[in-house]
């Protein structure tokens, strides 16, 4: 009997190869390559394209001629969403919304045919009937006849049934768990993953009906089979947020219809996701003032502002080497910082241990939270507070100097509406037209001229 023909794929980032290798060429991860089935003849048939089968009567037509006006979008009922995907879901597309275990992905999924009242197949291969209505249940809102639960993880059957339906929106939870005939392998291996999100594709660009589909995550961020999904479905959103703390980000990471690294900001509650519009009121301290060691830092997510604090502990260290400790922002860039303060401004902070925290559970990659770092981790060394109302936004360099950051004015902007009175940013910035009312500008050059301007008094 001849023996089927197997292929090898990586795990993380979905590469093929004839032959089983220890480290996987095309992402450099050891030990993910993993044996799968080819898949049957009639898979691969389907996989070519999304609908041009030849002879179908489509030509290609004049740019200028394409209509944008005409371009529909189907509200989700939840604005930070639609604001996310870029003013509503665009129909016949796919959506992968993934986030680790017990992040919300299904309580978000099932808020929104809720909250939207738009009809709605919502298929899950993880709960029961009776499970999907105690959280419909819980989450209030309108539970009327527009939603229909089905509980199948065979995609063939699913696609049937929608097609026969003919609902504004399908979600699908999740695409580990279902699986396709055409393929032999079991439900979440890659193969199976690969498959079933290209016949999803392949039934919203017929059918025009756009499809959600929920992906796990693995600890370290991947969504299992990840860069797999990522390339076949338009969009991709993600949750984020610490498990102890009650806010979530979804964040927009691929959007073919719309811009990326845009951020919606919810708070998991005893009734679903709440939306925030306004993220940089919830993440402002809520201790008393005069408090050592905190900076509120003006970042820029997406192009969206945020402003919250940054929080530094030194203290001398107890062991023989000192410590170092980020949370939600680069340990090396820290070291960086530190390292800085020391040979540019002279500050041995060698034999201290240092703390640094986001507060709210963020992570932090926007270059302008250094000087606020800097800030903080100065003002707990001299155990001086800063004033509350004063805030940051700019980047060090190795010699020192405070650079200028991108779209300073905007955060000057947000800085200004929440009632700040000071913001720091660098004297090279390139000064913005009109200055808001109510703040004022302080512009510094370099790390020396910083700790003159917020501790000379000290
Ligand atoms: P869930 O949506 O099931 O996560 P996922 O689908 O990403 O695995 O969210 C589960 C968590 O949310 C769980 O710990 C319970 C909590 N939760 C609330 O706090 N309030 C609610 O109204 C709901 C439905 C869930
Ligand atoms: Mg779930």
């Amino acid at each position: 009997m001849a023996s089927a023909k197997t292929l090898w794929y990586c795990t993380n980032c979905g590469n093929e190869s004839p032959k089983w290798m220890g480290r996987c060429p095309a992402c450099g991860e050891w030990n993910t390559m993993v044996e799968a089935p080819v898949e049957k003849k009639s898979a691969s048939s389907g996989s070519k394209g999304l609908s041009a089968k030849a002879g179908d009567g489509r030509r290609p037509v004049r740019l200028k001629e394409i209509d944008r006006s005409k371009e529909p979008r189907m509200s989700l009922g939840m604005q930070e969403v639609d604001r996310l995907l870029g003013g509503g879901i665009v129909p016949g597309s796919l959506v992968l919304v993934g986030g680790e275990p017990g992040i919300g992905k299904s309580t978000l999924s099932l808020q929104i045919p809720l909250a939207s009242g738009i009809s709605t197949l919502y298929v899950t291969g993880e709960e029961s009937e009776r499970q999907v209505k105690m959280r419909a249940d819980r989450l209030g809102g309108n539970v009327g006849d527009q939603t229909l639960i089905f509980t199948e993880t065979r995609i063939e059957s699913i696609i049937e049934q929608a097609e026969a339906i003919k609902p504004q929106l399908m979600i699908v939870a999740s695409v580990q768990t279902m699986f396709t005939d055409t393929v032999e392998s079991t439900p979440g291996s890659v193969s199976q993953i690969k498959e079933v999100a290209a016949m999803l594709l392949r039934f919203a660009k017929t059918s025009g009906v756009p499809v959600i589909l929920i992906g796990h995550i693995t600890k370290d961020g991947y969504i299992a089979g990840p860069k797999i999904l990522e390339h076949i479905v338009d969009v991709v959103l993600q949750f984020e947020g610490e498990n102890r703390g009650s806010y979530r980000i979804l964040r927009s990471i691929k959007n073919r219809f719309g811009s990326t690294s845009e951020i919606a900001v919810f708070e998991m509650t005893g009734a679903g996701l709440r939306e925030v519009a306004n993220p940089s009121e919830m993440l402002i301290p809520m201790h008393e003032a005069g408090l050592s060691g905190a900076a509120i830092c003006a970042t820029l997510d997406g192009t969206r502002p945020l402003l919250f604090e940054v929080q530094a502990l030194v203290s001398s260290a107890v062991y023989g080497t000192a410590q170092r400790s980020a949370t939600g922002f680069d340990i090396r860039r820290l070291n960086m910082l530190l390292a800085v303060l020391e040979k540019r401004a002279g500050f041995h902070l060698s034999a201290k241990d240092v703390f640094l925290n986001m507060a709210g559970g963020l992570k932090v990659s926007d270059p302008a939270a250094d000087l606020a770092v800097i800030a903080a981790v100065l003002s707990s060394n001299f155990d001086y507070s800063l004033p509350g109302d004063s805030c940051f936004a700019g980047e060090i360099g190795l010699s020192g100097e405070i650079r200028p950051v991108a779209q300073t004015d905007r955060r000057i902007a947000e800085a200004a509406r929440l009632g700040f009175k000071k913001i720091y940013v660098s004297s090279f910035t390139p000064s913005a037209g009109k200055v808001p009312e109510g703040i004022k500008i302080v512009k510094v050059a370099d790390v020396p001229a910083l700790v003159k301007a917020l501790f000379s008094k000290a």
